[in-house]
């Protein structure tokens, strides 16, 4: 059988390995998995060492706003759909450096979305899917939830060009009749998500008895999924979903900060042997982040009644299971925090 060439972008960061991995181990016969990855400080090749050598798998370092490149992918790989996820991805980030959110998250979407308009001119079936984010839809208050129809109202250099890149999906879906899929997902956790963010950033410090930065007051609440499954439902949506929509993922799985971070203290310490309590002394609340987003909540109504996803991990299991993880990675830490991160570490908590 003919397997048809799907361009994964973003592979080698945290939601990109995972879905790597599914797709390249799933559908062996089917699909021929082209990764296209920078290698920021966020992307890892030692995330994908378990598949690097299936036969239907084929890693190119490259930038999604290499205009000539990303033409050269789609021409010598015949690519029949994209799943777009290569972006910065870090909201402190982009406080500090927004031009870079720019130039990744919008040009370097132009230049996918321009190739797959050059190079899909008569196939009913290619797909162009957009890996999103809830922070779009911006900021609630203490009741209600996002859902598709939400008025967009980005409040960060990061959410404005996720929300500007999902406007420019829909743009080419409806100008130039491309067939796009647009999902909009709450926060992940898991396994090799990078350590700037709040879940390992948290675990890596106890283990190092690193103090426990908590943002303002720490009521701030995000809802939490699984990274695994956010690409069990971007699969399906990929395979059940309809052209040209949109679909939220949500875990309804909220949480404050610090009920997270409690959760971290008292889970690790059991697992080092440390008495109790130990970690929570090292909490420490500092300087909130600016223009910070006080609740997100995702109602994936459309998602469970149209395509028939539920999430399958609760958070009980899936905080445990990545505790182990990063107790079990020390190597894998050392290694993705060696280089650049250190200094943004130093200028972001030890100033
Ligand atoms: P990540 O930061 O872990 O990974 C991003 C990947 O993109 C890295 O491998 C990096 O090397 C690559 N990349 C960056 N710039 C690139 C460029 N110019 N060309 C090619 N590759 C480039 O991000 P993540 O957390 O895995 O998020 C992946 C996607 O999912 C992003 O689009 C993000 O907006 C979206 N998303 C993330 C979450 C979350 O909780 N992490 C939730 C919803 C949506
Ligand atoms: O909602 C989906 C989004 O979730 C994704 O689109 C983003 O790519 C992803 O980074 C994530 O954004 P957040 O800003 O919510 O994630 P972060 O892990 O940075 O922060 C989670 C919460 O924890 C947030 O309220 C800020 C807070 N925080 C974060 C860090 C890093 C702290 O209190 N202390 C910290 O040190």
């Amino acid at each position: 059988m003919n397997k048809k060439s799907i361009l994964v972008t973003g592979g080698a960061g945290f939601i990109g390995s995972h879905l790597v991995r599914h797709f390249v181990k799933k559908y062996q016969d089917k699909y021929y998995i082209i990764n296209l990855d920078k290698l920021t400080y966020a992307g890892n090749l030692e995330n994908l060492k378990d598949i690097e050598n299936y036969d239907n798998y084929k890693f190119i370092k490259g930038d999604i706003k290499d205009i000539e490149l990303v033409n050269t992918i789609f021409e010598k790989y015949n690519i029949h759909s994209v799943i777009h996820l290569a972006a910065e991805s870090h909201v402190d980030r982009s406080i500090e450096n927004p031009l870079e959110f720019v130039t990744t998250n919008i040009i370097g979407t132009l230049t996918l979305l321009n190739a797959a308009k050059k190079h899909w001119k008569n196939d009913d079936d290619n797909v162009f899917y957009h890996v999103s984010t809830d922070e779009v839809y911006g900021s609630l208050g203490e009741t209600g939830k996002f859902l598709e129809t939400t008025s967009y109202d980005p409040r960060s250099p990061y959410s404005a060009s996720k929300a500007s890149s999902d406007h420019f999906v829909r743009a080419y879906s409806h100008t130039f009749g491309l067939n796009t899929m647009i999902s909009n997902c709450s926060n992940n956790y898991g396994p090799y998500q990078f350590p700037e963010k709040l879940i390992p950033l948290i675990i890596n410090n106890i283990v190092n008895n690193k103090t426990l930065p908590v943002y303002g007051d720490g009521k701030n609440i995000r809802d939490w999924l699984y990274v695994e499954d956010h690409v069990k439902a971007i699969d399906q949506i990929l395979h059940k979903g309809k052209y040209n929509e949109t679909y939220n993922i949500g875990g309804d799985n909220e949480w404050m900060n610090i009920e997270i971070v409690h959760k971290l203290c008292d889970t690790v310490d059991e697992k080092l042997g440390r008495s109790p309590g130990t970690s929570r002394k090292l909490i420490t609340f500092v300087k909130d982040r600016p223009g910070h987003d006080r609740r997100y909540a995702i109602d994936s109504a459309k998602l469970k009644s149209e395509i028939g996803w539920l999430p399958e991990t609760d958070f009980a299991t899936g905080l445990e299971k990545t505790v182990d993880w990063y107790l079990n990675s020390q190597d894998w830490l050392e290694n993705v925090t060696s280089g650049e991160y250190l200094n943004y570490y130093k200028k972001q908590y030890e100033q």
